[in-house]
């Protein structure tokens, strides 16, 4: 083995090693967490105390106790660090990243930390997101008619920067009411997908429209009432309403809205925006 190889090794142990016996023993009193134990048929919380080690985040303390009271407490977590989105669950009925949430921020307060609501739990902390998935591939591609790489003009760049920041942790998803509280998964994207659509529409060199997904197909945009939750939730600050939802909404606003562009619509069938060609109806989520 290199030494390079050794030293990711070493990294990789570290970030994956348990609470280790000294700073368990350094440990000043105790935190007690109740955690949701069940699966889709149903479940309860079950409270767990654990030592208080500084800087302890929550999923060491989910770790902490699935190493040392739990060994079948479920939950989903990969980097640690912030970046693979998948330790996503709810503390306190909000939707956090367990491996960036401290458990101080919670002194004096019970920490409750349930799997998200949004989606069907699988089991204890772990919730099945492949509707994402499937919303994924309901969404119009990338296409262009020149060969990457593309020469483009720095502001166009600097637009697409923020949106391809998304980790999909799929937090905005969870909070949002529509998704979360109205249940509309076959008629609504959601948030995420919004973010995935701006940076598609706002690509120079893509030639494809999705106005008439967003608006009339599974899209759904007109269902968001922009009340910002999403953005508040997102753990890399992708500013969702302001830069993603309210952009894509003003372009279906002046695609369907505009008088002149609705006669024109009429009498000549749907062009797309972007390239004036004449476009079917597209949006079906089952890819019809
Ligand atoms: S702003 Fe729209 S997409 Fe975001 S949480 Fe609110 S309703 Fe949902
Ligand atoms: S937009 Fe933000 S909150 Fe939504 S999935 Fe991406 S990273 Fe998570
Ligand atoms: S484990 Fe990767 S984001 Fe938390």
């Amino acid at each position: 083995m290199s030494e390079q190889d050794a030293q990711q090794k070493d990294m990789a142990s570290k970030a994956h090693a348990d609470v280790h016996q000294d700073e368990s023993d350094a440990a000043q009193g105790t935190t007690r967490l109740k955690i949701f134990r069940g699966d889709a048929e149903g479940g309860s919380e079950v409270e767990y105390e654990i030592p208080n080690i500084e800087g302890m985040v929550v999923l060491d303390a989910v770790l902490y106790i699935q190493a040392h009271q739990a060994g079948d407490l479920a939950v989903r977590w990969n980097c640690k660090a912030a970046h693979c989105g998948s330790c996503s669950a709810e503390i306190n009925g909000k939707p956090k990243l367990l491996c960036k949430t401290r458990v101080e921020e919670y002194e004096g307060q019970e920490i409750r930390v349930h799997p998200m609501r949004a989606f069907p739990v699988i089991k204890d902390l772990v919730s099945d997101v492949k509707w994402n998935y499937e919303v994924a591939r309901s969404t119009i591609p990338f296409q262009s008619d020149e060969q990457a790489p593309f020469i483009m003009y720095e502001e166009d760049v600097e637009r697409l920067y923020e949106p391809k920041k998304c980790i999909e942790c799929f937090m905005c998803q969870d909070v949002c009411h529509v998704l979360r509280t109205h249940h509309k998964h076959p008629e609504f994207a959601g948030p995420r997908f919004f973010v995935r659509n701006q940076w598609l529409e706002m690509h120079p060199k893509d030639t494809q429209s999705r106005l008439e997904y967003l608006k009339e197909g599974q899209g759904g945009i007109g269902y968001c009432n922009i009340t910002k939750c999403c953005t508040e939730v997102c753990p890399v600050n992708i500013k969702i309403t302001d830069n993603s939802i309210i952009p894509l909404k003003e372009r279906v606003a002046d695609e369907y809205y505009d008088p002149a562009k609705w006669l024109m619509r009429k009498i000549r069938g749907r062009r797309s925006p972007k390239t004036g060609a004449v476009v079917g109806r597209n949006g079906n989520r089952n890819g019809g």
